[in-house]
């Protein structure tokens, strides 16, 4: 099942979905967390270290993704690794076993 969380700011996103992360892997369930915000702090309110907050590195688009385009002509993203390849690379095991990913971020004032 995926799960995504979109709306506008202040209204729980990270909240919610930090919570309902850890309370599904700890009734057994596999949890990948992807955080997908500018200001990502995902990782810190699922009671990630310091320490592995610091491990997470942003994952580029174009490392593990790869655009193809389909008959009828629409673009599709397709990994180009197996997913644990990339959360080894790029994420880290939080409380309850919540694997977690940071997407995006800032690249500076004026990048986008
Ligand atoms: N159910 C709630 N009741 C009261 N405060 C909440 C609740 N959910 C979130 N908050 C608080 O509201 C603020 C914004 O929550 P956050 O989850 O960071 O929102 P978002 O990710 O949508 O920007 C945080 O300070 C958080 O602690
Ligand atoms: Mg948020």
């Amino acid at each position: 099942m995926r799960i995504a969380v979109a709306g506008k700011g202040g209204a729980g996103k990270t909240t919610i979905s930090a919570t309902a992360a850890r309370h599904l892997a700890g009734k057994g369930f596999r949890v990948n967390a992807l955080d997908d915000d500018p200001n990502p702090n995902l990782a810190a309110a699922l009671g990630l270290s310091e320490k592995l907050v610091e491990k997470l590195r942003r994952v580029e688009r174009d490392e593990i993704l790869e655009e193809r385009e389909t008959e009828d002509g629409a673009a599709e993203l397709y990994l180009t690794r197996p997913f644990d390849e990339v959360i080894d690379g790029y994420g880290a095991v939080g409380p309850d076993g919540v694997r977690v990913l940071t997407m995006t971020g800032l690249l500076g004032a004026g990048k986008g």
